[in-house]
């Protein structure tokens, strides 16, 4: 059995033996241009076009993250470029949604007990006491309540703080109040104070974050993405800072990575900047889950992570 991988910036070597353990019997190698010997399997993270198109050899293509938006996007560009017979997988938590949890809450909390203000107080010397946000209608709203976001959910639950969840199908998460569906979306948003975004970049997602959105919250609202960048129309985010709709925000993910050193959210105070570093691939858990799901499908068996193309996620 052959393996492709790809993952750009990746220590290549470490992932290839942690693979060579993980599936003895495999022969999994780094694919570089002009690679089409053959090959069952390919573990990819943001592939260029040439690596996968035409390869009808391949039965699955392994994601290596769980937004399969860049390989889609290529599909989209060039359509019947993916291989019609190779199911696309993409990763399910392995070791991402304790990261999440933790991104998450730690920019929830600050907000709420108001760390944010008292970090501009310093900043000018001043000591000086905010009135508390009440707990009762800090209403943390967390969009999608796939792998992620229901482990992001629960675990703000567990802070005692009232929390909503939206998803397209009807979930259920202890101690979330859970809509689905557009039809409950404006419900969803009513009154939310931090409102938390782990959607898929889908067509149906892209801009979901505008002013129609932000209209809808509590007055003086925060915002955190954590899913992607063109989930955000940029400008709808400073006016609402503006206008004081919002409070602040935090940003993990962008329309351009890296972020343009010109961009104006680095000139906002009130917008924290992270790298796209609030659940990062782990190699030891991402080639356990996908060594596993090889195996399995070569035994015949059915895995779970299987994207819908059509879907989008
Ligand atoms: P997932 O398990 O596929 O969950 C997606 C959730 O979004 C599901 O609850 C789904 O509803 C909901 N959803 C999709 N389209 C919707 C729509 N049009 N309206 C309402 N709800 C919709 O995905 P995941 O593993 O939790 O990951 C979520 C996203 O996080 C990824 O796609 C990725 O972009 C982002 N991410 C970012 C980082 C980072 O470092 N910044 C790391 C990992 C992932 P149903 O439950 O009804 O299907
Ligand atoms: C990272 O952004 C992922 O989708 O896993």
């Amino acid at each position: 059995m052959k393996v492709l991988f790809y993952m750009p910036h990746a220590d290549a070597r470490a992932w290839l033996n942690d693979f060579a353990r993980a599936l003895p019997e495999a022969d999994v190698r780094e694919w570089r241009p002009g690679d089409t010997a053959p090959a069952d399997f390919a573990v990819v993270w943001r592939p260029p076009r040439e690596m996968l198109a035409g390869r009808d050899d391949l039965r699955a293509i392994f994601n290596l993250g769980a937004g399969v938006d860049a390989i889609l996007a290529l599909e989209h560009e060039h359509p019947g470029m993916l291989p019609r017979a190779a199911q696309l997988i993409r990763l399910e938590d392995s070791g991402m949604a304790p990261q999440m949890a933790e991104y998450v809450s730690h920019a929830v909390l600050r907000y709420l007990r108001r760390f944010d203000e008292y970090q501009m107080l310093q900043n000018e010397h001043r000591w000086q006491v905010l009135d508390p946000h009440p707990r009762d209608t800090f209403i943390v709203g967390v969009l999608g309540l796939g792998v992620l976001g229901s482990h992001v959910a629960h675990t703000l639950a567990g802070f005692g703080l009232p929390v909503r969840g939206y998803s397209r199908g009807m979930r259920v998460v202890d101690g979330v109040a859970t809509f689905a569906g557009q039809a409950q979306f404006d419900a969803f948003l009513d009154g939310v104070k931090v409102l938390v975004n782990l959607l898929p970049h889908t067509p149906d997602t892209r801009d979901v974050l505008d002013v129609h959105t932000f209209s809808k919250l509590a007055r003086g609202a925060y915002l955190i993405n954590v899913a992607r960048g063109a989930h955000l129309v940029e400008q709808d985010l400073l006016d609402a800072l503006a206008s004081g709709q919002l409070t602040a925000a935090t940003l993990d993910v962008f329309r351009e990575e890296p972020l343009p050193p010109d961009h104006p959210f680095w000139r906002e105070p009130r917008i924290t900047i992270t790298p796209h570093v609030s659940a990062l691939t782990l190699r030891e858990e991402s080639v356990a889950q996908v060594a596993q799901k090889i195996t399995a499908l070569i035994r015949g068996e059915r895995v779970s992570g299987v994207v819908d193309i059509e879907r989008g996620y």
